[in-house]
């Protein structure tokens, strides 16, 4: 499977998890996991969908064993993270660790991408051609 289609499928299934959160908050009338349900909407469907977009532009990099890694951390700490920032404002503080080992993992994943975008160029540079117009 190619990173691009990885990031896209995650990405549909955190946004669907994220959405069922929001409406279980607005049907109880508790937005006590409100930031769990903003991190996990921006972190697993806005930035997952656009990491996505970025790696289908560039087939090398798509097929490459590095962004399919970046693509599992990411998930892997929004999903720990998501858990984490839910526990603490449900009052399990004891889950602070855990968030802040999830947070590094986010960190990481972000600083495997800022390799890829700014120490690969032959690889990152190589949009798909665009097709053009008929006339
Ligand atoms: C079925 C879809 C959704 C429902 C029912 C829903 C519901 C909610 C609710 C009830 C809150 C708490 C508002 C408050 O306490 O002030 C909230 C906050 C938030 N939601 Fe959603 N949401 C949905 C989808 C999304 C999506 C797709 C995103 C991002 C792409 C998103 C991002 C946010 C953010 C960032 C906040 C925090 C806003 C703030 O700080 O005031 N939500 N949502």
């Amino acid at each position: 499977m190619k990173a691009s289609t990885l990031s896209f499928r995650l990405a549909v299934l955190f946004v669907v998890a994220g959405m069922a959160m929001g409406i279980g908050m607005a049907a109880s009338q508790d937005h006590s996991i409100m930031p769990a349900h903003a991190h996990l909407n921006l972190l697993g469907w806005v930035s997952l969908f656009l990491f996505g977009i970025y790696y289908e532009r560039r087939p090398a990099l798509d097929a490459s064993r590095l962004a399919m890694v970046q693509v599992w951390l990411w998930s892997a700490g929004t999903v720990l993270l998501t858990i984490a920032v839910a526990a603490i404002h449900l009052g399990y503080t004891a889950a602070d660790p855990v968030a802040a080992l999830a947070s590094l993992v986010v960190l990481a994943a972000m600083l495997l991408f800022g390799y890829m975008v700014f120490r690969l160029p032959s690889v990152s540079s190589e949009p798909t051609p665009h097709i053009a117009p008929a006339e």
